[in-house]
């Protein structure tokens, strides 16, 4: 039996549908309590699996477990995803006028983003069910990541993209990872709202971010992070908002380790979303009036530029509950951010920085004070747009739309110098 988390309904999970026969919303998968093991003894467990060898236990998701709905003896679907490092970043804090900064880069993860520890979850759940194609809608990660794991699953795999609107790298992964690759004239909005309607009619396994699955492992991300700071959970937690999973699996990982008693108290979730692309930001700061979608998102951050968030409910109970707020910044912001991040020798994708770059606002607004604890969520990583790094440096990256020039306020420009050594050497004693 499986518990409506909206309505408190009872029933038989109906696990492709992941609808609630009383009240008709998306069922949200509810995890059993973790047996009868009390909490210092799973902590171990989970940190004594790092040093097993079982693909199960290395995994940063499924060395979870009691915490997932699966039975113990599940076979995964797994490419080694999660157990994504916790950076300082003294740069970054500077530049938001904090004392210190952590960054948990989930772009680390196998195929550079944090999509990976919700797919290991969905194409498990795909696999148990005896699917054999599995599909999304995506601005390029989701493809990238579902792309991999139907791979290693053998299963037939179709991806709706937005023409021309996705980084040739992320295309690039999906077509590698041998998925169909099919670009739709209009916006991940139009791409999201066909897979749906397919998905109805069709026996196609969808694992956007509405399968309650890919929350399931997204979710284990906050155990990750609450582990690695020895269950001491920080003040504010950032991550940008664009389809909204990522801050609804936060908010649910950090309710249920609350619930569980593993922390005592969560961390404030604020979302990030880019000026152009912000409705859940407007439905935030007009006082939970209805949510009314962005018709023509616009941003560079092509991984956010998202109108029609689907999974906007769920995170808006991550940022209520935990008392957070949701703003907007600027593509200037962004850019600036992004290039911050990178001078601590991180590097993110655009959406990414979309967390600095709010940090800083907020930090300046009074919201965060300079000595609060922060861990901002880095998404996806810096070789996943490399065209936007290239045109931020020589400074020809202009807004979308308006094509307003963005500064280089960082700007670290390509020189082109003689092939001699003396025009090199003068150069190197002018970085001294
Ligand atoms: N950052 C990156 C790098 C992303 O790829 C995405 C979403 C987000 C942030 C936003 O996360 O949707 O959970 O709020 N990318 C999806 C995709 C939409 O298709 O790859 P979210």
């Amino acid at each position: 039996m499986q518990r409506c988390i909206n309505c408190g309904n009872e029933f038989d999970l109906d696990e492709r549908l992941y609808v609630c026969s009383r009240c008709g919303d998306l069922l949200d998968v509810e995890r059993l309590r973790p047996d009868d093991r009390d909490v210092d003894s799973l902590r171990e467990l989970w940190l004594e699996r790092l040093k097993s060898g079982d693909a199960r236990d290395r995994s940063g998701v499924w060395r979870f477990r009691e915490l997932l709905p699966f039975g113990d003896d599940m076979a995964v679907v797994s490419l080694g995803e999660g157990n994504t490092p916790l950076y300082d970043a003294p740069r970054s804090a500077d530049y938001c006028g904090l004392t210190s900064l952590k960054l948990k880069h989930q772009g680390n993860n196998p195929t550079g983003s944090f999509k990976d520890t919700g797919m290991t979850v969905a194409v498990t759940q795909a696999l148990k069910l005896g699917m054999r194609l599995v599909a999304c809608a995506s601005t390029g990660n989701t493809a990238a990541s579902l792309a991999a794991y139907a791979a290693r699953a053998r299963m037939l795999c179709a991806i709706l993209v937005p023409e021309g609107q996705v980084s040739d790298a992320k295309v690039a992964q999906a077509l590698d990872y041998g998925a169909k690759v099919l670009e739709i004239e209009g916006n991940f909005d139009v791409c999201m709202r066909v897979i749906q309607e397919l998905a109805e009619q069709s026996s196609l396994y969808l694992v956007n971010s509405i399968n309650p699955f890919r929350i399931e492992g997204q979710k284990t991300v906050a155990f990750e992070l609450a582990e690695q700071l020895e269950w001491n959970v920080p003040d504010h937690l950032i991550v940008p908002g664009g389809n909204l999973g990522n801050s609804s699996a936060l908010g649910k990982g950090f309710r249920e380790l609350l619930g569980h008693g593993f922390i005592r108290k969560q961390p404030r979730i604020s979302v990030i979303q880019a000026e152009g692309a912000a409705p859940f930001a407007r439905f935030a700061q007009t006082s939970e009036s209805e949510f009314v979608n962005e018709k023509h998102p616009q941003t560079l951050a092509s991984a956010i530029k998202i109108g029609a968030p689907v999974s906007w409910k769920k995170a808006w109970r991550a940022v209520r509950e935990t008392g957070g707020c949701v703003i907007t910044v600027s593509e200037q912001e962004i850019a600036d951010a992004k290039a911050t991040i990178g001078r601590d020798g991180i590097g993110c994708e655009p959406a990414s920085a979309t967390t600095v770059a709010g940090i800083r606002k907020l930090v300046s607004d009074g919201v965060i004070k300079k000595h609060e604890t922060v861990v901002a969520v880095l998404t996806g990583h810096v070789l996943k747009d490399t065209d936007y790094v290239i045109k931020y440096h020589n400074q020809t990256l202009t807004a979308p739309e308006t094509e307003e020039h963005i500064r280089g306020t960082f700007a670290n420009s390509i020189m082109r110098v003689a092939a001699r050594p003396c025009a090199i050497e003068s150069i190197l004693k002018s970085l001294t």
